[in-house]
């Protein structure tokens, strides 16, 4: 029998919060979705009932990181102080064989893809449905893009007629109108054609040179680690 996903997401947590964030982090970088509270509720376990990572400051990658960070009581910190970040965690929508990663699903893709960038490490976490071996294998989520408002309607039309599939503005389910990041933007989610063969380096690199896109959620060569919390109960990890 298959374990319940949020007891695939906590595995994977523990193990990479317990592998990855030592005595000698100093920075850490944390994500955003449902996966990165688990990670967060163990970083807090490790500080405030094992007296561990004391003085390790936490750099959010959304507001809603930002606000797990001050609930659990950890050090908040900034790319201003901390650009130097020592390892990045977070969750993510897909994960391929070759370990490109599709985020954004809770819209916060730019900001984690910047915090991402200036982590050596990059270890993301997720539950057995999101490992794949190629991209839209299961099902196609789409790949959200962040564009300026007033150039949403030509990049979608670029997007698409380079690449194929659909790019759709994500509506808000509770307001008349699109979502908003917490950058002011709006995001496009791209279904692309799931049998279709990308590259994904070069379809990541043509639509960052649109004018208008903000950034993509493709994350080519970022992921050093991927843990997955498995249907069996056990941690599987892919680099
Ligand atoms: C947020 O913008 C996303 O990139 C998330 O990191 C990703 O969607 C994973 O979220 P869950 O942990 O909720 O699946």
């Amino acid at each position: 029998s298959k374990i319940a996903l949020d007891a695939a997401k906590k595995l994977a947590a523990r193990a990479a919060v317990d592998q990855w964030v030592t005595e000698e982090t100093k920075v850490v970088g944390i994500g955003s979705g449902s996966t990165i509270v688990f990670v967060v509720d163990r970083i807090a376990e490790r500080v405030w009932k094992e007296g561990a990572l004391s003085d390790m400051i936490c750099v959010p990658s959304s507001y809603q990181a930002r606000k797990l960070i001050l609930d659990h009581n950890l050090t908040l910190g900034d790319l201003d102080r901390n650009c130097r970040i020592d390892v990045y965690i977070d969750g993510a929508d897909e994960v391929d064989s070759g370990m490109v990663l599709i985020k954004g699903g809770g819209g916060c893709l730019m900001q984690e893809k910047i915090v991402a960038s200036c982590a050596k490490s990059v270890i993301i976490i997720a539950d057995y449905t999101k490992k794949s071996l190629r991209l839209g294998e299961q099902w196609c989520k789409g790949i959200p893009i962040e564009v300026a408002p007033m150039a949403y309607v030509p990049i979608k039309h670029k997007i698409e007629e380079l690449f194929g599939g659909e790019a759709q503005l994500r509506i808000a389910l509770k307001k008349a109108g699109p979502i908003v990041t917490d950058n002011g933007n709006f995001l496009l989610d791209w279904r692309f054609v799931a049998k279709r063969e990308y590259n994904w380096y070069e379809v990541n690199l043509a639509i960052s040179m649109i004018p208008g896109v903000l950034e993509t959620g493709l994350f080519v060569d970022m992921a050093t680690k991927c843990y997955f919390g498995m249907a069996d109960g056990t941690v599987k990890v892919q680099s």
